[in-house]
């Protein structure tokens, strides 16, 4: 029989929590973390993103000249697309941005599971999206005419709509691995955190129902906005019950273990991935479906700037810009 994991009688049973708690914290079941995966990127984000502003901030009485103007500047020749430098960040763009195609190529092909989890992938995936507009401005020296603009146009939009992308995927519940939880796997992992965090509390689950104030109401998807401003309330109520959570756990004498910060810390971790997962699931048709929205505006954009690269490069080596020479014998 299907697990409904909304039903309120999926809450742990009091004698499975005691068996719980008698086998230790070590022993229970370890619930998923947050977001499915431990999301990283943050310092190769910040390089990449670091290394084209200084060059900009260093070339930028040259950026500011007009294309004439600039021929007669002594960066011309380091700076410009065809220099040693500007040449050094299209190859180093045009690299990331055929590795943008690698992630769903990844989530399809199985056999590559040994490279990594989806999830890590995506977080490349992301890394190199945010900085890639950059770095393939600092290349293209910071104008955007022609065919490349356009290209750079679609960049930043498939760039931009990947935030909303990202935003919507971490509303779907996911394990470790960056795969979408089923409904059955949702409700089991809401068992798991609701015996792990009456562990951690000392509250039995009916208490800690109450505690979180949970609504299990199954919402209707209506649309695109209403989907947003349902996620975007969700994660402000979100916010707003575990500030209440802390003060009244750190106070209570039902939860005397709390009274330990780093007790309270795990405990209210746990509480925000029960709220999430049960925000998660009460909406999950509807996020669905503007996810799958959001991916078939999302292509469009990111094949028109494949397109507009691939131009861009090959009129660039036949037009002759650019020149692979090997080094020849020494005369
Ligand atoms: C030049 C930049 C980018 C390109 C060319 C690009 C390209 C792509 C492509 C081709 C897909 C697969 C679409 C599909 O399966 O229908 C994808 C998926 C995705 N991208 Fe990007 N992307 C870029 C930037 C970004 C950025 C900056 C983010 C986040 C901040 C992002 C987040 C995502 C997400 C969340 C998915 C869907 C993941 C999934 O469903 O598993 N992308 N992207």
């Amino acid at each position: 029989m299907a697990i409904d994991p909304l039903r309120m009688h999926d809450v742990p049973s009091e004698a499975g929590v005691a068996t719980a708690r008698a086998a230790g914290p070590s022993v229970v079941r370890r619930a998923e973390p947050v977001t499915g995966h431990a999301p990283g990127g943050g310092l190769p984000l910040m390089v990449l993103l670091t290394i084209p502003s200084l060059v900009t901030a260093w070339g930028l009485p040259y950026y500011v000249l007009s294309l004439a103007q600039r021929l007669r500047h002594p960066l011309h020749p380091v700076l410009k697309s065809s220099g040693p430098l500007g040449l050094a960040f299209g190859a180093l763009a045009l690299t990331m941005f055929l590795f943008m195609w690698a992630y769903p190529f990844r989530k399809q092909a199985r056999w590559l599971a040994w490279t990594g989890p989806v999830g890590r992938w995506l977080d490349v995936h992301i890394v190199m999206g945010l900085s890639l507009p950059v770095i393939a401005a600092v290349h293209a020296g910071w104008r955007f005419e022609g065919l490349i603009g356009l290209g750079m146009l679609a960049m930043v939009i498939v760039s931009l709509s990947g935030i909303i992308g990202r935003y919507l995927y971490t509303h779907i519940p996911r394990n470790r691995a960056g795969l979408e939880l089923s409904l059955e796997e949702s409700g089991a992992e809401r068992r798991v955190l609701l015996t792990e965090l009456a562990v951690e509390t000392g509250l039995t689950p009916q208490e800690l129902e109450r505690s979180l104030g949970l609504d299990l109401r199954p919402q209707a998807g209506s649309g695109i906005h209403r989907t947003f401003a349902r996620l975007l309330t969700d994660d402000l109520a979100r916010w707003r019950t575990l500030r209440r959570l802390r003060r009244e756990w750190s106070r209570s004498p039902r939860a005397q273990t709390l009274q330990d910060g780093a007790r309270l810390g795990r405990a209210l971790r746990l509480a925000r991935r029960e709220l999430a997962l049960s925000q998660q699931v009460r909406l999950l048709d509807a996020t669905r479906k503007v996810f799958g929205w959001w991916h078939v505006a999302h292509r469009p954009f990111a094949m028109t700037a494949l397109l507009a690269v691939v131009i861009h490069v090959v009129v660039a080596v036949w037009v002759g810009g650019v020149r692979f020479t090997l080094p020849g014998p020494p005369r």
